[in-house]
């Protein structure tokens, strides 16, 4: 696989059929920028059509997986519409025919909960905390989490995730049904490696069937869902509420929301 972006932000190989992708933006905790969306999306359009990727793994660097949207990108280039580089990778990421297996160690934020909902198998560190605060920053939820964490896990569990929007810990999402297993830090990357060779040899028609069929009573839904709250979440980045938390994120300080009713 040719390198997918010229900064290294985005790490990928190709070995034994398994495509790993590692996100590689240590410094900003992995934050995703436009540039690392716009790779996400192409490491995935090569993956789909590349016979010898029969796996995709998706992971962290440095002790984090990812601290989700660059928040200092909500403020200077927010996403605008459907062709938006975040909007393109959920729609990639979505509707990848092939399986995805992730490992999460140490942060995982935002959309790097949300995405884990489009893989098919998650581990995670026994240190990773994992936190939705799309309503803590005045936004709303995105990537179709709206419709798949409730059928995950219920209304009230994924109401206490996203309204309160707190960090919850492996265990958590593991009973959540979130995450398939939780392991020492050390062996996560090894362990996932493992479950996305063991998919890499399985007969990759029979896999994307099953992955189709999976999925197959709530695919038309979840496109919708996605450009719903997508238009949602471009309005409320204009709001005084968001405003205010993304100041607040700046500033290194607590947002102050008393004065928006
Ligand atoms: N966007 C932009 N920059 C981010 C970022 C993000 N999502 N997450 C972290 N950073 C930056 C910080 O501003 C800081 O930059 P600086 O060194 O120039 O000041 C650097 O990354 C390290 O972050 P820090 O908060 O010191 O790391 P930490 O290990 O103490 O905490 C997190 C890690 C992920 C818990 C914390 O950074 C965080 O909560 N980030 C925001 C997550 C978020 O709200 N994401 C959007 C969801 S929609």
């Amino acid at each position: 696989m040719p390198e997918l972006d010229e900064l290294q932000l985005i790490k990928s190989d190709l070995s034994d059929g398994v495509l790993t992708i590692r996100f590689n933006r240590p410094e900003k905790r992995n934050a995703l920028n436009l540039a690392m969306y716009s790779a996400l999306c192409e490491g995935l359009r090569l993956a789909d059509g590349n016979d010898a990727v029969r796996a995709v793994l998706i992971a962290g660097s440095d002790g984090c997986f990812t601290s989700g949207n660059d928040l200092t990108d909500f403020m200077t280039a927010p996403p605008t519409g459907a062709d938006s580089p975040v909007m393109a990778f959920l729609h990639a990421i979505s509707t990848f025919r092939k399986p995805i297996v992730a490992a999460v160690t140490g942060s995982a934020v935002g959309i790097g909960v949300t995405m884990l909902l489009h893989c098919d198998l998650v581990y995670a560190a026994a240190g990773a905390v994992f936190q939705l605060p799309f309503v803590n920053l005045g936004l709303c939820p995105e990537a179709g989490s709206s419709l798949l964490i409730p059928r995950l896990m219920g209304h009230q569990r994924a109401a206490e995730l996203l309204l309160l929007g707190e960090p919850f810990s492996a265990e958590q999402a593991c009973h959540a049904g979130l995450v398939n297993g939780v392991c020492p830090d050390t062996e996560l990357l090894a362990i996932a490696r493992q479950k996305a060779l063991q998919l890499a040899a399985q007969p990759a028609a029979a896999v994307r069937l099953t992955k189709e069929l999976l999925k197959r009573d709530y695919a038309a839904d979840l496109q919708k869902t996605i450009a719903d709250e997508g238009a949602h979440f471009m309005a409320r980045l204009k709001s005084p509420e968001a405003a205010e938390a993304l100041r607040a994120f700046m500033e290194k300080r607590k947002p102050d929301f008393t004065k928006f009713a």
